[in-house]
């Protein structure tokens, strides 16, 4: 038997429902990729109408959700918006969404519940959930499924409760925690790159690589989120939950199939696996600076201490990565916007060609964005010379081979997902939980005022001197984007 489908979306007059899941759920809709029948509940404190939410809902779909908008698809769609008022931390304003959802639900109805509302809430809002008994399976074979957006949770502690809470109301199979960087395509395609080829796997180890680099570098200052970042920093808004996923995506071992549970299982053996840090490695492998300006945004505390760029150096204890440095960094006003990942390959054991410089081993980059591809840097002989090298680059690019308009935005996918019940793409809980432990005393140091100092460095740079240095301890040094398509000539 079909049931219909109902959407509820707290904090349906904010942000991130304007701007990112509304003209997400329309594009599934356009793509014919929503269960039919189905139902959209925004629920939010605006004293607004259904009608007035339809009118706000299109503006903001006919702004953000790209060409496939057009009015005669809106008017279909829209028909399925219906708008509830109420702060949804107070228990009367359950039982005015339970009286709505029985009006409008045509009968047994599934239900996905997205808290896309600031963290404070969570935790009153699902135990709510509980108590009108909003999100218990009934036997029949309708399913309540609760999408939590990011962070979750301020640090290890707090993830823990929220975790305890949720499970007190929900079990995990009903919970869908968000980190969008997982619904990238090209964040997916590391997966596919991996175990979809042959050729790299058997390399992917500590016999032929000599290091990996992740980063996460933004154009954007802090903008008017001082409010949010200044009790949060770089280590809590990317690397906790991006960069922790980046990192446990690359490192792991195959997974026995693509299913969420054989997935996590892996990525949660690879988390882990990480050595944590003393107080004592803290202060070698961690670097953190601040953007210099940062002290005048709007809403920063004087003298805050807040990183808004991090770099750390990771070690794995398992047999695949043992000795092989994973270097991490992510930074807020930056000179570029650049997610990627770089596998820096051991160099060859004996170089037979006479140089006057020392040739490095290979580099692979999976760019995750904004240039979406694969870049393999070798070495090849100079033309018309005895044996000269030089450094060449094979690409992949998205644009060229699938173009542009093929990449959907990360909510579309997640919703989708959540809405067939994947969680391949969600973290689980234990996930959630390593990611803090590795990441928590790191955050705990610094805030305790421990060394490294904070480093400043000038907006628009690559970051503080201080990074380069701590590669450069190594011997090693960071890739850029404009390595690659400026390869310096020997
Ligand atoms: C968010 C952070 O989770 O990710 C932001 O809160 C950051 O500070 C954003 O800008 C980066 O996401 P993306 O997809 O633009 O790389």
């Amino acid at each position: 038997m079909t049931h219909s489908t109902s959407i509820i979306i707290y904090g349906a007059s904010g942000d991130l429902n304007n701007r990112k899941l509304m003209p997400a759920l329309y594009n599934l809709f356009v793509k014919e990729r929503l269960p039919l029948p189905f139902t959209l509940i925004g629920l939010g404190r605006h004293g607004w109408s259904t009608a007035d939410f339809r009118t706000a809902m299109r503006e903001s779909v006919s702004r953000y959700a790209g060409r496939v908008y057009d009015d005669a698809g809106w008017e279909t769609f829209s028909q399925a918006l219906h708008y509830v008022q109420g702060d949804f931390t107070e228990r009367a304003d359950y039982d005015h969404l339970l009286q709505r959802l029985t009006e409008i639900e045509p009968g047994s109805a599934n239900r996905l519940f997205h808290l896309a509302m600031p963290p404070r809430f969570y935790e009153a809002i699902i135990q709510h959930l509980g108590e009108t008994g909003l999100v218990q399976e009934s036997g029949d074979d309708t399913w309540r499924r609760v999408i939590i957006e990011k962070p979750f949770g301020h640090d290890l502690p707090s993830a823990r409760r929220l975790n305890q809470t949720s499970h007190q109301v929900l079990r995990e199979h009903q919970i869908y925690r968000i980190d969008h960087y997982l619904a990238k395509e090209t964040v997916q395609n590391i997966m596919v790159f991996r175990f979809g080829n042959s050729i790299f796997e058997p390399l992917w180890n500590r016999n032929f690589i000599d290091h990996v680099q992740i980063s996460a570098m933004e154009t954007v200052d802090i903008g008017r989120r001082a409010g949010y970042y200044e009790s949060a920093g770089v280590l809590r808004d990317m690397f906790q939950n991006h960069l922790m996923q980046l990192l446990s995506i690359v490192a792991m071992e195959p997974p026995s199939s693509r299913q969420a549970e054989a997935l996590r299982n892996e990525k949660v053996k690879a988390l882990a696996a990480v050595r944590s840090c003393t107080a004592q490695e803290i202060r070698r492998h961690t670097v953190r600076a601040q953007y210099r300006g940062y002290l005048d945004e709007e809403g920063v505390a004087a003298g805050s201490q807040t990183a808004t760029f991090a770099a750390l150096r990771l070690f794995f204890d398992n047999w695949r990565w043992q000795g092989v440095p994973f270097f991490l960094r992510s930074g807020k006003a930056l000179a570029e916007k650049l997610t990627e990942i770089t596998i820096q390959f051991k160099p060859a054991p004996v170089m037979l060609f006479a140089q006057n410089r020392q040739v490095p081993g290979n580099t692979l980059t999976l760019t995750i964005q904004p240039d979406e591809g694969i870049h393999l840097r070798m070495e090849a002989k100079t033309p018309d010379t005895i044996a000269d090298l030089q450094p060449v680059n094979m690409h992949f690019h998205y644009d060229d081979n699938f173009g542009e308009a093929q990449i959907p935005e990360a909510y579309e996918r997640l919703l989708f997902d959540a809405l067939k019940g994947d969680a391949s793409l969600f973290a689980r809980d234990d996930e959630v939980e390593l990611s803090w432990k590795i990441i928590d005393p790191i955050i705990q140091a610094w805030e305790a005022g421990e060394d490294p100092p904070l480093a400043v460095y000038d907006k628009g740079s690559w970051g503080p001197v201080e990074a380069d240095a701590f590669l450069a301890e190594d011997g090693r040094a960071w890739f850029n984007g404009s390595d690659r398509h400026h390869i310096v000539q020997p």
